[in-house]
């Protein structure tokens, strides 16, 4: 457990890790900028950087990892920008997603995927796709965020259980937290325990703002790309050290 030197080995017990950890992976523009770099250039290393926390989390045994990959607000970014991230998901979906079946893992997608923009339809068919083909998987349970929001499932949820009273298949005394969470992108997976945010950032920029409600947070000044096992280690060894409370003494 102790800690001294810089490329010492961080011992984590594993009894005390978290089973959901969630990650708003940011500050792959600034470590591209620094490096006089386009910004896509630094995207391309975040999806590297991405490989190795997805490898570690499944070593670590963790159970289920969400990552923020790309918000309902980040089509606002240049159309460079957004072409290039949907170019890199794409490449994302057909190249790994073999060694990621192999490995177990099941994919889910978390946001409105049938709602993105026109032109995107192979990006579509990918997403899908992976969701299939790793449904039955029973390794780490992997949840990439895309075209999220989080206030946006909040609204989904509340419609979709307003039509079920609609339809007269529930009372509007029958929605509960339970059943409210059954109808959120998340449904059925594990409380989310941890939130990381990379790149000194401290906000939620619209993540998960119902499964947040106890998770503990951390965030670090190192820059997405930069995120690697160690920097990983490091935010969950500080978890492992928290004193969770939910609301209790
Ligand atoms: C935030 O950095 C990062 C994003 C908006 C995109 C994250 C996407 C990836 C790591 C790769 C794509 C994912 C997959 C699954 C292939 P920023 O651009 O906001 O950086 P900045 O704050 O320094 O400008």
């Amino acid at each position: 457990m102790a800690r001294s030197g810089k490329d010492e080995h961080i011992e984590l017990d594993r009894a005390l890790l978290p089973r959901h950890v969630a990650i708003i992976m940011d500050g792959n523009g600034r470590w591209a900028k620094k490096r006089g770099m386009p910004r896509t250039f630094g995207h391309k290393a975040g999806v590297e950087a991405l490989r190795e926390i997805i490898r570690h989390s499944d070593d670590l045994g963790i159970e289920a990892l969400t990552i923020y990959a790309f918000s309902t607000e980040n089509w606002k970014r240049s159309a460079e920008e957004v072409g290039a991230l949907m170019g890199l998901l794409l490449e994302y979906f057909t190249r790994e997603l073999d060694e990621l079946h192999r490995e177990g893992v099941r994919i889910r997608i978390l946001g409105d995927i049938g709602d993105m923009p026109r032109g995107l339809e192979r990006q579509q068919r990918a997403l899908y796709d992976a969701m299939a083909r790793t449904k039955e998987n029973t390794g780490l349970k992997l949840n990439i965020a895309l075209n999220y929001g989080g206030r946006q499932e909040i609204v989904h949820a509340a419609r979709a259980l307003a039509q079920q009273v609609k339809d007269g298949k529930i009372e509007p005394e029958d929605i509960d937290m339970a059943r409210f969470e059954g109808e959120l992108y998340t449904a059925g997976l594990p409380e989310v325990d941890f939130l990381i945010r990379t790149s000194g950032e401290i906000r939620l920029s619209n993540f998960l703002l119902y499964q947040l409600a106890y998770a503990e947070m951390y965030q670090t000044d190192v820059l997405w790309p930069d995120f690697d096992r160690r920097a990983y280690d490091e935010a969950l060894l500080a978890y492992t050290k928290r004193n969770r409370r939910f609301g209790g003494v």
